[in-house]
């Protein structure tokens, strides 16, 4: 098969997912696939009609690669492709939206409001942040309504430290997700479809060492502590195994996806969000997942293109 790795993109997470891409190219080529590299450029369109691949891995995080829209170009030239059809990303990447949705399922997700840039902007928002603090307490996260690698996200202890918060996520977004923080321990359950249906991977573990995940905690190596499977006990292990196959299926997705998870000191599971294209550098979390549930990350690759140009 020959395959093309889509990597790069107009997104904050460029960076990342050129290192994603090429792990999964390497990866790929150690087991003589044909595999290459290419962005999601102006030049995209005229290789996909001149030299059609017999599959497209996409690995671009965040917007036009997360949110189906390069998705929805491969579906209009029937390029086939790993990974959830673009009306499903769409709803998994609107952080508010997946949320809703899987609470419908019977998953529990951490309370939380939307706020968008121009009600921030009007002359009510000192009382509007108050609110808000009145509603959901303290401590809060504030984060882009879209996005990943925490870009714009910033943890909130008190009402005097929101109003920055949220100018730091209208960078990123026009509108923000203001949620409560639960404490507690944060895990990545990866799921991945090699043709019997979806399998959840053993949940990995994410202690970073100033205690915030951000981008610097994920992408520096040695700046994070994983532990794959993580230390939970066996019913909460259970709870986020089921809860990711929950959000995936819920959701529409396919092939390959990551749910992001607390677990709180008396052991049950809330829904962060859910990753259609997860990370797969050297310090994240899915490729830690795959090697935890003992298979080889490169054949997981292959068969995930394989699967796809069939
Ligand atoms: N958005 C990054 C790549 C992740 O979730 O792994
Ligand atoms: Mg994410």
């Amino acid at each position: 098969d020959r395959v093309l790795v889509l990597a790069g993109g107009m997104s904050p997470e460029h960076e990342v997912s050129v290192r994603s891409g090429r792990r999964v190219a390497e990866s790929l080529r150690r087991l003589d696939v044909e595999a290459q590299v290419a962005d999601a450029d102006a030049q995209l369109l005229a290789t996909l009609a001149t030299d059609p691949p017999q599959a497209v891995f996409p690995v671009l995080h965040g917007a036009s690669g997360e949110d189906g829209a390069i998705r929805e170009i491969l579906e209009l030239n029937n390029i086939p492709y790993v990974g959830a059809p673009p009306q499903a990303c769409r709803v998994a990447f609107a952080k508010p939206t997946a949320k809703s949705l899987v609470a419908e399922h019977g998953i529990a997700t951490p309370r939380g409001v939307t706020l968008p840039k121009s009600a921030f902007h009007d002359l009510g928002a000192p009382a509007l942040l108050d609110r808000i603090v009145g509603a959901l307490g303290t401590p809060l996260f504030v984060k882009p309504d879209q996005g990943g690698s925490a870009f714009g996200a910033t943890p909130v202890d008190s009402v005097e430290s929101l109003s920055a918060a949220l100018v730091s996520c209208f960078a990123y977004s026009d509108s923000a997700l203001i949620e409560e923080r639960v404490q507690g321990t944060e895990i990545a359950v990866g799921v991945v479809d090699l043709g019997e249906g979806p399998s959840a991977l053993p949940p990995v573990e994410i202690v970073p060492d100033g205690g915030v995940y951000d981008y610097a905690a994920r992408y520096t190596p040695g700046r994070t502590e994983f532990f794959s499977p993580a230390r939970i006990s066996t019913e909460a292990f259970q709870a986020a195994t089921r809860t990711a196959l929950t959000a995936h299926r819920a959701l529409g997705l396919r092939d390959i996806s990551r749910t992001d998870l607390i677990v709180d000191s008396a052991g049950s599971v809330r829904f962060l969000e859910v990753n259609v294209a997860p990370g797969m550098t050297e310090t994240s979390t899915f490729p830690q997942a795959v090697a935890a549930a003992e298979l080889d990350f490169a054949v997981v690759c292959r068969e995930l293109a394989h699967r796809a140009s069939q």
